[in-house]
């Protein structure tokens, strides 16, 4: 078979990126970070394209590669008021920054424990997924502390968790699902006092929180913090494939604990391997993308791109107070916002978020569709939609806070979707308790009858959504990863 010429298949790329959500102009609030200014993709992408053709896995080759990472890290850790003594590393982004402060914390507690079991990961409940992840593939046992209703962790509650087996105790700076920054001085500081590391997630909020007024210290001030996460794929308004994490401590800790992070070995035949990060072979593209950004907008840049930002919130905020049946979970700062249902007034008179979200996708609006969970102490944490605010959403603030009035009017007092009879199905087949989980043809068969078969942009999620809130936990996964799996497989 021939292959098709250069422009038809550029040709076909762009018809299936028609089907795509818009990336630009903040109609898609999750996943995308648009700066609104032009001149910072075009700038990407020319120094993406200089550094193309590069390999990150050896900067004894390409000197490039350390000189861009040494004017990342140099620049993150001025923001983030880190000393001299803070070093570390540009990863492929968030997740794999907080793969590597748990690997980095493991080691370390291993180091200092020979034979001492397997260590535990302390964190709120409301700490980004890829700490569950650093959990499982790092044979961590996960030890989530329960938040309040409102997304807040007590400190005191972290800390009585902390023992001698904790590895490492992390706090987000904020937690994506509430926008809560953690209390991260209190948390570090009885860390310290105890030998146990602390990691400041600052994935979403590293480059915001640095230039948003009013907030407690939590960054490398702060005694106790070791290690920082902060992405610059999110709102260093680098093209994804980017993220910085930084370790600190006294004297040569940083470096210790960086060097930790590292894998070596020259015992097979080929060429010395030495891998700072997970991967090996790395793209330059997105580190020198990011470089570029960094070089350009300095840090008054991201100073003006967090003041639009907090205008925008600002604006969400008085327009959400004025609608009925709508509030804000707790208390969030900087650029994330959770929507909860107003339970102080009548259920009639109730927004319900998920409702919400679905009829905010027929006004062209995406906001994020965010599961109520159930803690270990029976607490639970509300459904919500998630609001991921970017500076381009300052010139369409009024229009969005305008779609989101109507839209609140149109499911003013519909209850949360009910999945009941799809639970007593899935019930009846089994399904209910998570003693058994479905394989792959089941599953898709069950997603089938659930009407989840096929996900499609504009599609209403707030029966899945309520699905996924009943089941148990191995169900509801094994579904969603059915879900993705066969959206890839090839007809
Ligand atoms: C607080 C926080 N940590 C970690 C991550 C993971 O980042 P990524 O999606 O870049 O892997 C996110 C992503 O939203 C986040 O908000």
């Amino acid at each position: 078979m021939s292959g098709r010429d250069s422009a038809r298949v550029l040709d076909r790329l762009r018809a299936l990126r028609e089907g795509d959500a818009p990336t630009h102009g903040g109609r898609v609030l999750s996943y995308v970070y648009d700066s609104g200014r032009e001149e910072l993709d075009e700038l990407a992408d020319a120094a993406a394209r200089l550094a193309r053709p590069l390999n990150g896995l050896d900067p004894t080759v390409f000197p490039s590669i350390a000189a861009m990472e040494r004017d990342l890290v140099g620049f993150t850790r001025r923001m983030l008021h880190g000393g001299r003594s803070v070093v570390g590393s540009i990863t492929s982004g968030g997740t794999e920054s907080c793969l590597l402060a748990v690997k980095t914390a493991r080691d370390l507690w291993r180091a200092r424990n020979p034979g001492g079991g397997r260590p535990r990961l302390v964190t709120a409940s409301t700490v980004h997924a890829a700490f569950q992840k650093a959990a499982q593939l790092f044979d961590l046992d996960w030890d989530p502390v329960a938040c309040g209703p409102d997304g807040a962790v007590r400190a005191r509650d972290l800390i009585t968790r902390m023992d001698d087996d904790v590895a490492l105790v992390v706090v987000s700076a904020p937690a994506y699902p509430s926008g809560a920054l953690d209390p991260v001085r209190a948390v570090a500081g009885a860390a310290a006092d105890r030998g146990i590391a602390c990691h400041v997630d600052a994935c979403f909020g590293g480059f915001v929180l640095p230039w948003w007024p009013g907030l407690p210290v939590w960054d490398f001030r702060v005694r106790g913090v070791t290690s920082i996460s902060a992405d610059l794929h999110k709102f260093g308004y680098a093209p994804k494939g980017v993220s910085v994490l930084l370790h600190g401590g006294r004297g040569q800790q940083g470096r210790r604990r960086h060097r930790a992070q590292f894998f070596a070995t020259t015992r097979w035949a080929g060429y010395p391997v030495v891998n700072p990060t997970l991967l090996g072979s790395r793209s330059a593209s997105p580190l020198a993308a990011a470089w570029a950004i960094t070089q350009h907008l300095g840090p008054d840049g991201y100073a003006e791109l967090t003041g639009s930002i907090r205008r925008v919130a600002r604006a969400v905020r008085d327009a959400v107070d004025g609608i009925p049946g709508l509030t804000v979970m707790g208390d969030p700062v900087g650029p994330a916002i959770a929507l909860v249902a107003d339970d102080s007034v009548r259920p009639a008179e109730r927004v319900d978020p998920h409702r919400l979200a679905d009829a905010l996708a027929a006004h062209g609006w995406k906001i994020q569709h965010q599961p109520g969970i159930l803690q270990s102490d029976g607490v639970r944490i509300p459904h919500s939609a998630h609001l991921t605010l970017t500076p381009v959403l300052e010139e369409g603030a009024a229009e969005f806070v305008g779609a989101l009035r109507s839209a609140s009017a149109e499911v003013r007092g519909r209850p949360q979707a009910d999945a009941r009879m799809l639970m007593a199905g899935l019930r009846a087949l089994g399904y209910g308790t998570g003693g058994r989980v479905p394989g792959p043809k089941a599953a898709w068969r069950l997603l089938r009858l659930a009407g989840a078969g096929k996900v499609s942009a504009d599609q209403p999620m707030s029966m899945l959504m309520a699905l996924i809130e009943q089941l148990p936990p191995p169900v509801a996964e094994a579904l969603l990863t059915e879900l993705l799996a066969r959206m890839s497989e090839p007809r």
